[in-house]
């Protein structure tokens, strides 16, 4: 029979790793009593201003974020224009709804639009009545839009579409699910042969019955003969503003309190081939008219339903300053020479004309047509992405440069030349400035811009992350590094001006780049840590940074600013730190240059981000497991001792009365003292 008893020699071992494990515990810290103290000087003299631009949104046409995302247009293709010019063509994702003994489907160049040729042909062979019957539902083509359009019981969808037959037509249009067998909205085009023998624009409301995020359109008919389609175009009513984007991502976007919106890229403005960048002539006017085209670096197709005057209009309504970024006849692959790149500068200068000329104006008053007789305020322009140091760039900078300046001698010009190290060999307002890169290395970054000439142009940080497997897509990890990076931003708010999140948008069904700060698919969305992260920043822009000092010999790194609430005039003093590390810490903050009498404890909170794992990811079923939690903050005022939790990012808000006392001056040696 064998012996329950363990003996002692076992106890001993048990005792002596038991012993090991507790110390190795204790020495990653789980109870670690680590201290560190912060300074925090917050008279307003003492501090800086913060430019207003300091924080803003880059948004990208890649992941589908615009096609299939930010614009709420749910029919994928609606021009058939995807497959290319030729005949005949791919209509993809179109498909049919019927046997080749009931239908014949092709592509021909018979369309009513000059710049997309390209329409639907349905022969349809059976009817009904006679031999060949048509199933009961009909049979034509539908659109699964983009990944499945998401219908919403009670909405209306407005369905625009041009149509032509050699005889009488009666189609149904229908929102149905994914399979056609439950139908949501339909109705009827019921027309006479005279009436569609040329091209004729429909329009339908329908109001959906039910619900469904995975729907499709589809076009049927009992009745033989030959119909034409073009141009078939379903948008839901009740988009942002009225202006054709889809509200509940704006809503993120708006929640970011963004200061300026650049656009529409990244690598879609260069193109890996010139002849596929993205050219704002080609994306304005009617969008029937407009031809679309294959962005061969994200690799897909637009109908670019979102066009430049889309993209000035959503920098409006976000109240956002647009900073159009345009291609400088430098794509991935080939190079305009310098000696013949005029027209592309000609192309930029009408899109400025475009942005704010005078509604008489050439290109002004076809902005004024599509609606916008105003100006945009379109004060900033990047002449060109990531082409630095290719052959051409700096030759063809230097003529939009000068052009640019002659005519528009206000307007702020941005390099793709990083002047942040070495100074610049040609004119520029900004220097653009990108960092993707691993969380250890961007935390470093924090100091980035320390030791930054504070002569010459601004720094333009358009797009930053960290990326590779400490992001995977949207970590902790990457959302603490990067509140590490922008607090080093804010501290050198005097060089570095502006600074966005890179990229904006992914659709969950089209993952061109990992991270992104907001996920979504035809119905859901959600923020990655990265977004969570921006939302601490959201009142730094045009605030006063105010001196910090931190005591400590651990990771964390720290900014406290003043600002007020334009909504309710309240103010309040924001300290924001980050612990990198994994142990927690008890912090003591100390904050000079306020009258301890004038913290209020009511409106006082605490803001923190962080989860279990540093590698946790929100997701659609739980997509705020990574997200910030804000609590009262009991303890506030001038002396407080707080824990900071390992791994986390935490924002102290105190609640102020109006005055400071000790604001005396704005040179150092007036600054109150702790
Ligand atoms: O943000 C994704 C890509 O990263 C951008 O298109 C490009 O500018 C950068 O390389």
């Amino acid at each position: 029979m064998g012996s329950c008893k363990v003996p002692y020699s076992v106890l001993l071992l048990y005792f002596v790793i038991g012993t090991f494990f507790v110390s190795q515990c204790s020495a990653i810290g789980v109870d670690a009593n680590i201290t560190a103290r912060l300074l925090v000087n917050a008279s307003d003299a003492a501090g800086r201003p913060i430019p207003d631009t300091l924080f803003g949104l880059f948004f990208e046409e890649i992941n589908h974020a615009g096609a299939g995302g930010l614009w709420a247009e749910l029919v994928s293709n609606r021009g058939f224009e995807a497959g290319g010019p030729n005949v005949p063509s791919n209509i993809d994702p179109w498909s049919i709804i019927g046997s080749e003994s009931s239908l014949i489907v092709s592509t021909d160049r018979s369309s009513l639009f000059e710049r997309n040729k390209i329409a639907l042909k349905m022969e349809v062979l059976c009817d009904s009545e006679g031999t060949n019957i048509c199933p009961v539902g009909g049979v034509g083509v539908y659109n699964p839009g983009f990944w499945g359009m998401n219908i919403q019981n009670g909405k209306t969808y407005k369905v625009v579409l041009y149509v032509r037959s050699s005889g009488a037509i009666n189609v149904s249009v229908s929102l149905t699910d994914s399979n056609g067998l439950q139908t949501l909205a339909t109705a009827n085009i019921i027309a006479s042969a005279s009436d569609v023998s040329n091209w004729t624009k429909v329009e339908v409301l329908l109001e959906a019955k039910a619900s469904n995020p995975n729907s499709r359109l589809q076009l049927t008919t009992t009745t033989a003969g030959v119909i034409w389609f073009d141009q078939v175009s379903v948008m839901p009513l009740d988009t942002y503003k009225g202006h054709g984007f889809r509200s509940d991502l704006v809503e993120m976007l708006t929640d970011l309190k963004p200061q300026f919106l650049r656009f529409p890229g990244g690598c879609f403005v260069e193109g890996e081939w010139l002849r596929n960048a993205f050219r704002w002539k080609a994306s304005i006017g009617p969008w029937e008219e407009r031809p679309g085209h294959f962005g061969d670096v994200w690799m897909y197709w637009t109908d670019d339903g979102l066009g430049y005057y889309e993209f000035l209009q959503l920098a409006e309504d976000l109240d956002t300053l647009p900073i159009w970024v345009f291609n400088n006849g430098v794509s991935h692959n080939d190079q305009v020479d310098t000696s013949n790149v005029m027209p592309f500068v000609q192309e930029a200068l009408d899109g400025i004309e475009f942005a704010r000329g005078d509604p008489n104006s050439t290109w002004g008053s076809i902005r004024a047509a599509m609606g916008h007789p105003e100006p945009f305020d379109l004060r900033y322009v990047a002449i060109g992405n990531e082409d630095c140091g290719k052959k051409n760039y700096r030759g063809n900078y230097l003529k939009f440069h000068s052009a640019i300046m002659q005519a528009y001698p206000d307007i702020k010009m941005i390099t793709n030349c990083d002047g942040s190290s070495q100074q610049l060999d040609h004119p520029a307002d900004f220097y653009d400035f990108h960092i993707y890169t691993s969380a250890n290395d961007l935390y470093s970054k924090a100091h980035r811009f320390d030791h930054t000439s504070r002569n010459g142009p601004k720094a333009f940080v358009s797009e930053y992350a960290v990326t590779g497997t400490d992001a995977g897509r949207g970590s902790l990890l990457a959302g603490l590094a990067e509140a590490a990076f922008l607090i080093g931003i804010e501290k050198n708010s005097d060089i570095v001006e502006m600074a966005s999140y890179a990229p904006l948008f992914v659709n969950v069904n089209d993952r061109r780049w990992n991270p992104d700060a907001i996920v979504f698919d035809s119905s859901q969305l959600y923020g990655t840590p990265s977004y969570w992260v921006q939302r601490f920043f959201t009142e730094s822009s045009g605030a006063t940074i105010l001196d910090t000092t931190l005591q400590t010999n651990t990771s964390l790194i720290a900014s406290a600013i003043n600002w007020q609430d334009s909504n309710d005039g309240k103010n309040y003093l924001r300290i924001k730190i980050v612990n990198f590390g994994g142990d927690k810490v008890n912090l003591t903050i100390s904050v000079g240059g306020l009258d301890p009498n004038s913290i209020q404890l009511s409106g006082s909170t605490k803001t923190v981000l962080t989860s279990g794992n540093l590698k946790d990811e929100n997701s659609f079923n739980q997509p705020k497991k990574v997200a910030p939690t804000k609590t009262l903050l009991e303890n506030a005022g001038t002396e407080m001792n707080v824990i900071l939790l390992p791994h986390s990012f935490t924002s102290f808000d105190l609640s102020k009365e109006s005055s400071n006392i000790r604001t005396t001056g704005t040179d150092s040696s007036s600054r109150a003292s702790f």
